[in-house]
């Protein structure tokens, strides 16, 4: 978010904006006690669980997690960058941004990024028109038409054709006075293997544009009509270009998804078009690449339910394997609620019958069909328990493989009504005693996460206790700023285990809270988006803190530390009394551990009310 506008500015125009009047454009609110609430509009559901707090000028939607503040706000509805919402904002409060200076060196890559953007639409002017005015336009027309893509297609994605011949589209740029190694800095041109000048990278093939969210082109495919290799050639990745970020038909989209809730994800180009003909329009494509953590990230701005639609073969199927690992062990945000549920966002995996792509599916069999699938269409880990048991079988040895790869996808769903589901049917698909899956589940989890049945869905592998602690100081940091200073001189960050809430007390600091400046103002500092829907979340508690409860969770939490460290040193020395068999010593110790345990501390004193 390293952004040309002054952090003043920004203050302004905040202060300038009712984010209560912002929200209210899109949602219908109404008064909760200090609150508003309505419907989210960042996901579907029938009870109101999206709040705005007035007060503190932020929103927080208790239902997906998502949250911010207004320019979080206006990022997330119209699918824009920060610089864009504060730009929006901005205009509608009257507020002059002053044009800062930036230094050379930004300079140079905003003025290379536009002429990036410019030599794109240059481009995609280029290729329509050859479409119609090429000699060879006829038979591109020809193919489109073989492959049913209709007129109207044709120009809604504004295809076009890239002329035979080395130098065409050089030439045209050359008319505009641009040099040739921006043409290849825009990925059109390639460099001769002498260097002695370039030639155009696509000939003789029918183009796609490919478009970011906003609509502006950055990048082309490719494709030959006949069945020449290779089959698609796609722009490389340039400074405007970067390709496990964009989604091809995500600008065409995005307004679809987000009135259905749902989207599609599909592979190819045609895929995409042919459904969209088809009037399923809610689809985007990832164009061939692996499905990744920003394509995701970008989608669940509009759409809380996705079906990944593959093709029958064994890639379709190890991609989409790819992807069920993508949600669940690399991206462990995304199981935080920081960004995105996996049990909320209803993820379906598609599996086209043989021999069909979702092209080829929908123009044989048609929208309801394809519509039916996707309804019948298993969810993740209904999918992954499916792949297994055709890898494993059924026989003992496979059934217990089958349990052991399903362990870890349901260990991390978070929403533990949705788990007690899947551990039922995968219990029943197996033939084994649900206790089975539910101890393996156990054995993945430390006691204490066990017993916090009354904890707020929580990702696995933490400790309950510890993680409540950590929660709790942290909110007390974004609510009463003036225990911040003590927290640093204490240096209790520095024993928080809690990776995500190590990192929002981080951002709290960098943010550079006080007591006097409002949460909003730390939020737009934060760059991440998920840690600021966190802060967001965390700040909408309504919890009253002052100085002595404060310090008295501290000093709870600090005895909590050392309880920790000398019940880590007494397990040692028990350990080694045992080997060196010294059953007095033993016994003394155990004795002591036992004493200990029953002092336990928690988190759950009367400190401050809980919300
Ligand atoms: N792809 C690519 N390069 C290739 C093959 C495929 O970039 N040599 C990408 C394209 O984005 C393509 C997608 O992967 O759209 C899916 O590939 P494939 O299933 O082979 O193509 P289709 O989309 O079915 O294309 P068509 O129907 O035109 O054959
Ligand atoms: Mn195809």
């Amino acid at each position: 978010m390293a952004n040309f506008i002054p952090d003043d500015t920004i203050a302004e125009i905040r202060h300038a904006v009712d984010i209560a009047e912002v929200i209210s454009e899109t949602v219908l609110l109404r008064k909760a006690g200090k609150n508003l609430v309505g419907l989210c509009p960042f996901h579907a559901e029938k009870t109101p669980s999206f709040s705005v707090s007035p007060e503190k000028q932020i929103f927080h939607c208790f239902g997906c997690g998502s949250g911010g503040d207004v320019f979080g706000f206006v990022m997330k509805r119209d699918g824009v960058s920060f610089v864009e919402a504060v730009r929006a904002l901005a205009q509608r409060s009257g507020i002059a941004i002053p044009e800062r200076e930036l230094n050379p060196d930004d300079q140079r890559r905003l003025k290379e990024r536009d002429s990036l953007f410019e030599i794109n639409r240059l481009a995609l002017e280029f290729f329509c028109d050859a479409l119609r005015r090429d000699p060879a336009g006829p038979a591109a027309l020809g193919y489109l038409s073989r492959r049913e893509i209709s007129s109207r297609a044709v120009e809604a994605f504004q295809l076009g054709y890239a002329p035979k011949g080395w130098d065409t589209l050089l030439g045209f740029m050359a008319k505009r006075r641009i040099a040739p190694a921006m043409v290849e800095k825009a990925g059109l041109a390639v460099p001769r293997k002498d260097r002695s000048g370039y030639y155009d990278r696509f000939r003789d093939r029918l183009m796609f544009p490919i478009c970011d969210e906003s609509g502006r082109v950055v990048g082309f495919g490719g494709r030959v009509m006949d069945d020449s290799t290779p089959k698609y050639l796609n722009s490389p990745e340039t400074p405007i270009y970067t390709k496990r970020r964009v989604l091809y038909g995500l600008q065409r989209a995005k307004d679809r998804c987000r009135a259905l809730g749902s989207a599609y994800i599909v592979e190819g180009y045609l895929d995409l078009i042919s459904l969209h003909q088809a009037g399923i329009d809610n689809t985007v494509a990832t164009l061939g690449t692996a499905l990744t953590p920003d394509h995701i990230r970008l989608l669940t701005r509009y759409a809380a339910r996705m079906v990944l639609v593959y093709d029958s073969d064994d890639a379709g199927i190890r991609s989409a394997q790819r992807c069920v690992e993508l949600f669940w062990k690399e991206h462990a945000d995304f199981r935080r609620g920081d960004v995105f549920r996996e049990d909320q966002a209803d993820t379906r995996i598609l599996v086209l019958p043989e021999g069909h792509d979702p092209d080829s599916f929908v123009r044989r069999h048609g929208a309801e069909a394809f519509q039916g699938l996707a309804s019948a269409a298993p969810g993740m880990v209904s999918f992954l328990a499916e792949t297994a048991v055709k890898r494993h079988g059924l026989s003992t040895e496979g059934r217990i493989r089958v349990v052991g790869e399903l362990m870890g996808p349901l260990s991390a769903v978070n929403d533990p009504v949705a788990q007690a589901f899947y551990v039922q049917q995968l219990a029943e698909r197996l033939d084994v005693s649900e206790a089975v899956i539910r101890e393996g589940l156990a054995r993945r989890r430390p006691p204490a996460a066990q017993s916090a049945a009354d904890a707020p869905a929580r990702p696995p592998g933490g400790s309950a206790g510890v993680e409540r602690f950590e929660r709790r100081i942290v909110t007390m940091m974004l609510q009463f700023p003036e225990m911040i200073p003590e927290i640093l001189e204490r240096r209790i960050l520095e024993c928080f285990t809690d990776g995500p809430m190590k990192r929002l007390a981080a951002d709290i600091i960098a943010g550079g809270h006080r007591a006097g400046t409002p949460v909003a103002d730390l939020l737009s500092r934060v760059e991440d988006a998920g840690r600021r829907q966190q802060l967001a979340e965390i700040a909408m508690s309504d919890e009253v803190w002052e100085a002595k409860g404060c310090r008295t969770l501290l000093n709870r939490f600090v005895e909590s530390r050392r309880k920790k460290a000398v019940r880590r040193s007494l397990q040692q020395e028990i350990e080694a009394a045992e080997k060196g068999r010294n059953e007095a010593e033993v016994m003394r110790l155990l004795s002591e551990k036992q004493k200990l345990a029953a002092r336990r501390v928690g988190p759950r004193a009367p400190v401050a009310p809980e919300r």
